[in-house]
This record gives structure tokens, C-alpha cells and sequence, in this order.
């Protein structure tokens, strides 16, 4: 299995592996499904940008360095719910987003590597709502590396979930105060998970918004989300490839964001999910297979001769780009 843009897709070679979600969130093409190409429009205008397929040269790659789609689907659920009652004036639904939170952390802390599955995945209307999941997903793996305790993750991941709460009730520009102002009033939340959202749009060299405040006055939960909401628009919305997005954030560190936790945030990322085309420098073709620990370092399987190495046992061994079949 794979994961490509839709317009690389080719129904004489490929077929689907992960269903396709409707805004309803409800199955639109079942897994072990081709796509007609007629479908294939139909996807681009719902803004479907990533499918999951399988095909020859993928095979045996299983992908569990992601979120399984239920799963997956369940946690946007939550965060859709969230939205909806902050702009119908309701109630949060606080017990749903505590169990939700205690279940992503549960989910990081089990796993060696999580990668996330782009929010453009599926339909435009449920995007946003996968970005606050993937958002929290990242962040807690910057925060575990960080040994933060079991307590702390949780409102990272709350504050993470909830971090563009105030588009629900002002749309893009002022969101981070909006959002703050309505997360302070929730008694049961952290006051940390509404400065969170009041300041995950600040730069630690002062430059971002609204406040222009600086490294050592933005809240540590803050700067971590702020990392893993710019890493997540890149692949998302950007279709940037996971090892430039880590490189555009690098080239950010000490002007966005803090050295320190960028250098923690690519040490936890995987620069190459399974299943990239990549090219060797030793001039041959591979696949990325499977990451175990070392997320710089995958295993790889040749294309020509299907030998599959561990990079870390071949240190002069690199990955020098990546190639579309
Ligand atoms: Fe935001
Ligand atoms: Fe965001």
C-alpha cells in the first residue's frame, strides 16, 4: 500500500486501499475498488487530494506507521462536534474531547513512529476537523519526546484539538484571540489549552500575531503546536513531501520557531513515509518499506532486485530525492 496524490492514480496499475470518506465521513469508494476516471473528477471537486491505493510495487508495505481510518474518522467526529456547538452557542462536549485526548495520547505513547494521514484525504467540508486531529497527533509526539508527563500531553492534545476553535466563530483573521476568549471561560479545560490557541500563531523573533510576543514569553504547549500546524499545512494543503516540510521548518528555526524543538520535532518525524518512490545515491531505484525507530533512516527495497536494507545498517548509503514511477 501507498499513499499518492490522486493525480498520479492509474486504474490499469492501481487499486484502492483505504476507503474514501464523503463530508459525511460516511464510505464513498470502498477499499479493493478502482477508481472510474469520471470519479476521479468527481474527487478533485470534493477537493480529495491523497488516496491510499495498492498496487505491484507497494506490495507488502502495510502503512501501520499510520492511523488506522476508523480511528482516524472517530477522532474527527469528536472535534466536528466540538465546532458545531461553539457555532450554535451550545455546550463544548467536553467529556467526548477528555476521552478523545486520553486516546491520542494512549496512541503516541504505544508507537515508536506516527505519521499522519494528510487532512486532504478526504472530503473539503471535514478538513479542518482533520487537521485539529493531526495537529494533536504531532504535537504529542513533540511533547513525549519533550517527557512531558501523562497530564500534560493531555491538555497539549486538547490545546492542539481546539487550536483554530475561534474560526467557528470569527473565520481566519482574528481566530487566536476569539478562540482564546471562548476556551478561557471553560472552567474545566486548561487555562494553557486557551493560550494555545491564543498563541499558536506567534514567531519566537516576534514576528507573528496577534501579539508579536517572543520566545520566552509564548507558551511552550503554544510553540509546539505552532511547529506541528505548520508541518501539517505543508503536506495537507501544500502537498509538500514530509522531508521538504521538515527542511522548510528547519529553515524556520530561530525566526518561528525554537531550534531546540525543531531539532527534537525532525528527530520524532519520518522524513520518508513507506511507500515513497525514492532515488539512491548509489544511482539504483527503491521504495521506502517501513520505519522502525529511526526516522531519518527507513527501510528500503530495491526496485530491480526487491532486496529490502535497513538503512541504519548502511550508513553511506542515502536517500538522494524522490522519483514518481
Ligand atoms: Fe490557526
Ligand atoms: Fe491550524
Amino acid at each position: 500500500m501507498r499513499l499518492i496524490l490522486l493525480e498520479e492514480y492509474d486504474e490499469r496499475t492501481m487499486e484502492l486501499a483505504r476507503p474514501i470518506y464523503d463530508r459525511h465521513r460516511r464510505v464513498l469508494l470502498a477499499a479493493g475498488r478502482k477508481i472510474h476516471p469520471k470519479y476521479v473528477e468527481r474527487l478533485k471537486q470534493m477537493d480529495i487530494c491523497y488516496v491510499f491505493v495498492e498496487d505491484a510495487v507497494s506490495e507488502g508495505i502495510t502503512l501501520e506507521e499510520l492511523l488506522d481510518m476508523p480511528s482516524w474518522m472517530d477522532a474527527i467526529e469528536v472535534v466536528q462536534q466540538a465546532f458545531d456547538a461553539v457555532r450554535k452557542g451550545e455546550e463544548l462536549p467536553l467529556r467526548s474531547l477528555f476521552k478523545l485526548a486520553v486516546k491520542l495520547v494512549d496512541e503516541v505513547k504505544k508507537r515508536k513512529v506516527l505519521a499522519v494521514i494528510p487532512a486532504t484525504s478526504i472530503a473539503m467540508e471535514v478538513q479542518p476537523y482533520a487537521h485539529a486531529v493531526n495537529v494533536a497527533l504531532l504535537s504529542l509526539q513533540l511533547g513525549k519526546k519533550m517527557n512531558c508527563n501523562d497530564l500534560q500531553l493531555r491538555d497539549l492534545a486538547l490545546g492542539a484539538l481546539l487550536h483554530d476553535i475561534g474560526k467557528a466563530l470569527e473565520g481566519e483573521e482574528h481566530h487566536t484571540v476569539k478562540g482564546f476568549e471562548y476556551l478561557r471561560k471553560e472552567r474545566e479545560l486548561s487555562l494553557l489549552c486557551a493560550h494555545v490557541a491564543y498563541q499558536h500563531h506567534e514567531h519566537v523573533n516576534g514576528s507573528g500575531t496577534p501579539r508579536g510576543l517572543t520566545e520566552t514569553s509564548i507558551h511552550l504547549y503554544a510553540q509546539i503546536c505552532a511547529i506541528a500546524d505548520e508541518y501539517e499545512n505543508l503536506i495537507s494543503v501544500e502537498f509538500v513531501p514530509p522531508h521538504e516540510a521538515l527542511e522548510i521548518i528547519m529553515a524556520r528555526s530561530g525566526i518561528r520557531y525554537s531550534q531546540q524543538l525543531v531539532r527534537l520535532f525532525v528527530e520524532t518525524i519520518p522524513a520518508y513515509l513507506p511507500g515513497t518512490m525514492v532515488k539512491m545515491s548509489d544511482g539504483r531505484n527503491a521504495i521506502v518499506t517501513k520505519i522502525i525507530e529511526h526516522m531519518q533512516r527507513p527501510y528500503i527495497r530495491y526496485t530491480d532486485t526487491h532486496e529490502e536494507i535497513a538503512l541504519a545498517d548502511h550508513p553511506s548509503l542515502l536517500i538522494v530525492g524522490q522519483t514518481i514511477l
